[in-house]
């Protein structure tokens, strides 16, 4: 099994102590890890050049950081992306990764490998707001084409792990213990249900009547989504 890691911060905080709980209990001898921490591996700001949906995802001027972490995901079983909550929603580093993919939603050039993937959403806060931020997070790989995507969300009353208090630390390890069984059985089992299949059905129609851009139709063509094919088995 492959797993990638996208943490939306650089420091070992909180969440990052949750994501590696849940990072080591998927994992045995033979899982591969790819790991990324943002900012040290987030692409520029998009420019809003368009180049990605018009011309292809080769295109973009920070394809070189994008790209190598869309391979990572491609090859990986399982998606955990991660991130502190900062002012009731992700951070500014994480969400800029996600502008860099708006070509692989659905309503563009989806990847067809990700309609049988596993997600996970993870956020840590003092108080509020991580909710919401594993919200928006479910959000943007739901429309990557994920089918079953997990939530995991922490009020830690604390702004560092070291002074998390011992309750608190026990029942992370007991929640992440109990969803990362579930997940392994799971793993290569996940298959789109009827939210994602409506979801593509929709953007299917959309590209049968697409004149604007023919990068998003012709992939569409290619994969014969347009007709019988869909991406998933
Ligand atoms: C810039 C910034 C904004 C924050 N905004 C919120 C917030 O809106 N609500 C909240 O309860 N905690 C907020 N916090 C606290 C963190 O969400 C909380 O300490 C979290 O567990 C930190 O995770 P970390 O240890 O992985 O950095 C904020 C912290 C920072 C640095």
């Amino acid at each position: 099994m492959e797993i990638t890691l996208i943490h939306g911060q650089g420091h070992k905080g909180s969440t990052y102590h949750v994501a590696s709980m849940m990072k080591k209990l998927l994992a045995d001898n033979g899982t591969k890890v790819h790991e990324y921490y943002m900012p040290k591996d987030t692409p520029g700001f998009c420019a809003g050049c368009f180049q990605c949906f018009q011309k292809g995802e080769e295109y973009c001027p920070q394809a070189d950081k994008v790209q190598k972490i869309v391979e990572s995901m491609r090859r990986s079983e399982v998606i955990i992306i991660d991130s502190p909550t900062y002012c009731l929603e992700m951070t500014g580093q994480l969400k800029t990764l996600f502008d860099h993919l708006g070509y692989m939603w659905m309503s563009h050039r989806p990847r067809k490998e990700m309609f049988s993937k596993i997600g996970i959403a993870l956020s840590t806060t003092a108080g509020a707001g991580a909710k919401r931020v594993t919200k928006s997070i479910a959000r943007q790989m739901s429309w990557w084409g994920v089918p079953k995507i997990y939530r995991m969300h922490f009020s830690v009353n604390a702004s560092c792990w070291e002074d998390v208090p011992d309750r608190i630390k026990k029942k992370i390890s007991q929640e992440t213990r109990k969803l990362s069984g579930n997940i392994k059985k799971m793993v290569g089992k996940a298959k789109p249900g009827f939210k994602t299949m409506f979801l593509f059905n929709i953007m299917r129609k959309m590209q049968q009547s697409n004149t604007w851009n023919m990068t998003d139709r012709n992939y569409w063509q290619e994969n014969n989504w347009l007709e019988e094919g869909r991406p998933w088995k």
